[in-house]
């Protein structure tokens, strides 16, 4: 039982749920709709009389060839390994690796020690996160041919060098990591029934931590973006911390920039008031770094370079299909701890982008585009994310909800506040967000729209801070204090129109052990699902299932991460199970589909984190060496759809069956 777990017992919200008081079970209830209730009885129905109720979902299962979620798979109860474990009638294999080559004549051999920063600026990136798969030809929706544009978030010192390098790491190793970070473009092909990378592809491409970017949107060319080597403010150095992100109508790719505040140094060194009041309220180093890499790196010490840090925590996109399309900051959609930025397309025409900022009690947000999109010309949308209104959260208790618009000269937002341009709003964004009264969340990961049932599911991983002392005690939106597991929140926009102003909310599932009474899965039998805890990633299959990816539960609940389904809507909504578990010390990253969902690609970050170069948990994915951060395919054996039994639909009832049981 980990120390998360013993204070999450403790809790006395949660205890007051097991006859105490009543506290959490109004806060549950309180944000079920009518329509739940009554499908939460019908379940509880069926669930008690699980016998009788197999065979209609069985039938049905005959029918269709398949149950009508298409999620027939036998759910993981996962062994005791170190590799990665599919469901039954499923395998994997690694498509491309931290350091494969993306240049004729590269490679990282197996001691990386020797990887020059050029070796690295043409090879595959660290950590990998954000998946997406862009289809060949442009437009087609080509399933075996494509280019997997990956974000590269951040590096693992500890495994990639020796322990007595890492006191001193030398500027080219710095440089090195500089360069492991960003963004990897790979062409990746399907033949003889594995995917794997083309090396001499025209399309392969890094954006790195060294790469010039264009700054677009109203920061660009304002005074804190100006540095000595960007003296006009419209250009800027590099990306990092990419972690999540989200492919926009167009076929390219927005970038979140995470936790760059851990990259910067020194802060109490500035002078100027608003920029001290910023560089607390995003956390950059007072004194050293995280990473210390100011040693050798002065424009990562704020007492030689005081306004780098505006350069990063923004929004970056990026053209997989156009190698020669420079990169852009687009600082409309704000500044913050970008976990991504998803986009959807609505009835009218507008562009919408939802985006979350990673860090105990931070914001949701929207960017709403002013302009319409234009399907019929690709170009005609270059500039799209640079006008528009950004908007952050209010969850009301009442289960409706509020998007607050952050525009200078609105509202708090003026000359009294030391916001003096929208420029002010987008680079303090937090600080806009507070004034206005958004709500603070237990750590805001993947936001994304379901493409069927057009709702928006809020990914909130965890928040052990919630309720201590001096911190926000729980509220409706975030039920419980010292969050360990996390919770997924059901958003649906007023009149579904994801432009509009106002929207009401609920609670989709509250994670742990489905044993705890202060877990629930949209009201379904808890005792026929799999335990989940800290969901972060997320995407949807065709048929609007939810898949989820989960960081952090081999400290949440002594398990190791892994993958999820569940459906989202009938009687099966809530029925979350297993379908993969990940390699120790990694997390799962940007689960992504082939158009025909055949294939499921996810990224395994940081395998063997927590141990070391000298001595790693794990040598995966290639036994000897070091751990590689990899991305990775999933398949059925018999190549049916992602979610189906795996084998001809020949196992769907004993899937049913065995989906009883959880794990
Ligand atoms: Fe990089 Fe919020 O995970
Ligand atoms: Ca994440
Ligand atoms: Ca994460």
């Amino acid at each position: 039982m980990s120390q998360d777990r013993m204070h999450y017992d403790d809790d006395p919200i949660i205890r007051s749920d097991r006859g105490v008081g009543h506290e959490f079970s109004d806060v549950v209830q309180g944000r079920l709709s009518r329509r739940d209730l009554l499908r939460s009885s019908l379940v509880a129905g069926l669930a008690a009389g699980l016998a009788g109720a197999l065979p209609t979902v069985a039938k049905a299962a005959r029918t269709l060839g398949g149950s009508p979620t298409g999620l027939d798979f036998i759910p993981l109860k996962p062994k005791k390994g170190t590799g990665i474990q599919v469901a039954e009638n499923y395998s994997s294999h690694v498509v491309v690796r931290w350091g494969d080559p993306m240049r004729p004549g590269r490679s990282m051999e197996s001691d990386p020690t020797t990887m020059t920063p050029e070796d690295q600026a043409n090879a595959f990136g660290y950590n990998c996160d954000f998946v997406g798969f862009f289809p060949l030809p442009v437009g087609s929706e080509n399933s075996d041919h494509g280019l997997l544009g990956v974000n590269n978030e951040y590096i693992n010192p500890e495994l990639m060098f020796p322990v007595d390098m890492l006191s001193g790491l030398s500027a080219e190793h710095v440089n090195v990591c500089m360069e492991a970070m960003g963004f990897s473009v790979v062409e990746i092909k399907r033949e003889g029934g594995s995917w794997s990378h083309v090396i001499d592809s025209r399309f392969n491409k890094r954006v790195t931590g060294t790469t010039p970017l264009l700054i677009t949107g109203p920061a660009r060319g304002d005074a804190r973006m100006k540095t000595s080597k960007h003296p006009t403010g419209t250009t800027c150095t590099g990306t990092m911390h990419n972690c999540a992100a989200g492919k926009t109508p167009w076929g390219t790719v927005l970038s979140g920039e995470e936790n760059f505040q851990g990259m910067f140094g020194q802060a109490n060194a500035l002078k100027d008031a608003k920029d001290q009041r910023s560089a607390k309220r995003y956390g950059l180093g007072m004194e050293k770094s995280e990473y210390e890499f100011e040693r050798h790196l002065d424009r990562l010490d704020c007492s030689k370079e005081p306004n780098e840090a505006y350069h990063f925590g923004w929004v970056v996109e990026i053209d997989p299909y156009d190698p020669d399309w420079q990169p852009r900051k687009r600082t409309a959609l704000g500044r913050f701890r970008h976990e991504a930025a998803t986009s959807h397309v609505t009835k009218k025409g507008r562009v919408v982008m939802y985006s979350g900022d990673d860090a105990r009690f931070e914001y949701v947000f929207k960017f709403v585009c002013s302009k319409p999109f234009n399907a019929k010309n690709r170009e005609a949308n270059r500039e799209l994310l640079d006008d528009g209104i950004l908007y952050v959260a209010r969850f009301n208790e009442d289960g409706t909800g509020d998007w607050l618009p952050l525009v200078f000269g609105q509202g708090p937002l003026t000359a009294a506040n030391r916001f003096n341009s929208q420029a002010d709003v987008v680079i303090d964004v937090r600080i806009a967000a507070d004034l206005r009264g958004a709500t603070k969340m237990d750590r805001p990961e993947d936001i994304e729209v379901n493409p069927v049932n057009e709702k928006v599911y809020v990914v909130c991983t965890n928040n052990t801070d919630r309720g201590k002392d001096g911190k926000a005690g729980p509220d409706k939106a975030n039920p419980r204090a010292s969050n360990s597991h996390g919770h997924i929140i059901e958003l649906t926009e007023n009149g579904n129109d994801h432009a509009a102003t106002k929207f009401k909310w609920e609670l989709f599932l509250v994670c742990g052990d489905p044993s705890d009474p202060a877990t629930y899965y949209a009201g379904f039998d808890k005792s026929m699902v799999s335990p989940i805890s800290c969901p972060d990633n997320i995407c949807f299959d065709a048929r609007g299932n939810l898949w989820i990816a989960t960081d952090g539960q081999a400290r949440a609940i002594s398990a190791r991460d892994g993958f999820f389904a569940v459906p989202v809507e009938g009687p099966e909504r809530g029925r979350l199970v297993q379908f993969m578990e990940t390699v120790e010390g990694s997390e799962v990253c940007g689960p992504e589909f082939t158009p025909d969902g055949r294939t499921a690609f996810l990224a395994i970050q940081h395998p063997g984190e927590g141990s070391t170069f000298d001595k790693p948990s794990t040598r995966w994915p290639d036994g000897v060496g070091v751990p590689r951060p990899s991305v990775i395919a999933i398949e059925a054996n018999d190549r049916g759809p992602i979610g189906s039994a795996g084998n001809e639909g020949r196992t769907s009832r004993r899937a049913m069956m065995k989906g009883g049981t959880g794990t």
